[in-house]
């Protein structure tokens, strides 16, 4: 009876016309989707191992458990009760408080820019594994040949061999996001991820038969305690985990806000949770056994060969491939899983503007997604195809994902907490049909401690940053793709928040019929109670 019920009123309000998850599980799967990205395959196998091998492991789950779920079910919180973009969620909640969806909105039109760019070179990189194009010399091959990078700067080179992936890239993208939330993100990922969980287990069986992979993983997991101490091995799971499950970014709040009132989102974020680390664990042990070869092979020891980021997936992994038995099917099977892993986080990305601008503009699906893709696109082909892309690239993601995002997630969580003090509300709405229901434990972690950690992971960085020029890059470039992109995104963020809504929106609060809801039924507890007993004949 309440399937139907629910079913029918999800018809008729203006959710309707946003779009939504057919079910829970697509919107679990496309919320993996945006979790399990380039980050877990990687980087978080290199994070591991610097920061103390197995011990790593400890400061990770506290910071999944403390920092990462706690996070991800307030963003859940706040998408599903609000039912809007980054936003009109925040406007909802508090009307001045409009201008932090927009920040994120901004971040992540520039994430999109260059994320879609390594996704190309992985997808032309999928193909070079066939017949090794890259030779003897993988190193050279990447910078030179392949992306025929010049000095650090900005030029008008265009290279095909990058322009041509990434438009087809962009391509998808357009035709994904123009498909809508269900036929298009949803279905993506509901193919996509056993697709990629196929592959990747392939990779790393394979990874574990070739000579040498022990030695990987005891590089990888021997426990260095020490480093326990030290507060930027700390800093570095935070960073981590924030990274990872996608939670800041205003991705995971307009996810939720296309999820049906009656569902239990505690313990999807729990599944979420759990299974991004689990798909980054898997990672660390297939890219370490892969590099326990690659050492043996050349009689180094792994932490010479160890490296992350585009080292690891352009140069390592090729030399790799070069050497493994079956090493064309290693190849097709790591950057195939890649390409995957990248597309359903850049689609997640992409959806967060969209969104967004489908909120405020009333456009229909297919306006919003070419409106928002084409000039994306656009500027990823010029700044990214070029000779200089690779120097943009670096910068941009750096300063990005260090300040810009940690930044927005501090205040808005402090905002939301101490601000519009809007915790005790969210975790109602968790409760009525979540399991575990959330807790003082939750509100103290949202509230304070996990605000505490990542100011912690942004000081720490800071501190690199102004000691020393990022990567040696000269200073302009530093400036105007680093500091000056990371300032202005909020200054544009708040005038963005000055323009009017469409007609009929509404604002303060919930969607009218929930705050009905509430109203005439204000004993959560007995509500909860009552959906509970419902929730189990469904
Ligand atoms: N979570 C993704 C990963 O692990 C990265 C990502 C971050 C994607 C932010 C989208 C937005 O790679």
């Amino acid at each position: 009876m309440s399937a139907t019920a629910a079913g029918a009123s999800d018809q008729v309000d203006h959710e309707g016309k946003r779009g939504a998850f057919s079910s829970r599980r697509v919107f679990i799967l496309a919320s993996i989707g945006s979790a399990v990205g380039l980050g877990n395959i990687w980087r978080f196998p290199y994070v591991a191992y610097e920061n103390g091998g197995g011990a790593f492991l400890i400061p990770y789950l506290v910071a999944l458990l403390a920092a990462g779920i706690p996070f991800l079910l307030l963003d859940y919180a706040i998408g599903h009760r609000y039912r809007g973009s980054a936003p009109l969620s925040f406007a909802r909640m508090r009307r001045g408080a409009e201008g932090l969806g927009w920040w994120q909105v901004g971040m992540c039109f520039i994430i999109a820019v260059y994320y879609a760019a390594v996704i190309a070179w992985a997808l032309r990189y999928t193909f070079f594994s066939l017949d090794k194009a890259w030779g003897s010399d993988p190193e050279a091959f990447f910078f030179g040949s392949f992306l025929k990078a010049g000095d650090p700067g900005v030029t008008a080179d265009v290279v095909p061999g990058v322009l041509i992936p990434l438009a087809l890239v962009w391509g998808a993208m357009l035709l994904i996001l123009a498909l809508g939330v269900q036929r298009g993100v949803g279905l993506t990922s509901l193919f996509a991820i056993p697709v990629l969980v196929l592959a990747f287990g392939a990779l790393v069986v394979q990874a574990l038969l070739l000579p040498g992979a022990g030695s990987g993983l005891e590089a990888l997991f021997a426990p260095n305690w020490s480093e326990l101490a030290s507060a930027s091995v700390w800093a570095a799971a935070i960073g981590q985990i924030f990274f990872s499950l996608s939670i800041g970014y205003g991705i995971m709040i307009t996810y939720a806000s296309y999820v049906r009132r009656r569902e239990d989102m505690t313990g999807s974020g729990l599944v979420v949770g759990f299974s991004n680390s689990s798909f980054e664990l898997l990672a660390g042990i297939g890219v370490f056994a892969a590099l326990g070869f690659m050492a043996q092979a050349s009689g180094e020891a792994v932490g010479d060969v160890a490296s992350d980021g585009i080292g690891l997936a352009f140069i390592a992994f090729p030399t790799i491939i070069n050497e493994a038995p079956g090493g064309p099917v290693l190849g097709l099977l790591f950057f195939g899983s890649l390409v995957i892993a990248g597309l359903t986080s850049l689609i997640s990305i992409l959806e967060v503007v969209i969104s967004a601008v489908r909120d405020k503009l009333d456009t229909t699906r297919v306006t919003a997604s070419i409106a928002v893709v084409a000039p994306a696109a656009l500027l990823s082909l010029a700044l990214l195809s070029t000779t200089s892309g690779i120097y943009v690239l670096d910068t941009v993601d750096h300063f990005i994902n260090q300040y810009g995002i940690l930044t927005v997630a501090v205040i808005s969580m402090l905002v939301v907490a101490w601000g519009i003090r809007a915790l005790p509300g969210l975790a109602d709405h968790l409760n009525v049909h979540g399991r575990p229901r959330v807790g003082t434990a939750w509100r103290l972690f949202t509230g304070i401690l996990t605000p505490a950690g990542l100011t912690l992971v942004l000081v720490l960085a800071l501190r690199d940053d102004l000691g020393a020029a990022y990567e040696d890059y000269p200073t302009w470039l530093l400036v105007t793709f680093g500091w000056a992109l990371v300032a202005a995104l909020p200054v544009i963020a708040f005038l963005l928040a000055r323009l009017p809504w469409r007609a009929g929106t509404h604002l303060d609060g919930p969607p009218p019929d929930l705050a009905a809801a509430e109203a005439t039924q204000t004993d959560h507890a007995a509500l909860a109670a009552a959906e509970h007993t419902e929730g189990g004949a469904r």
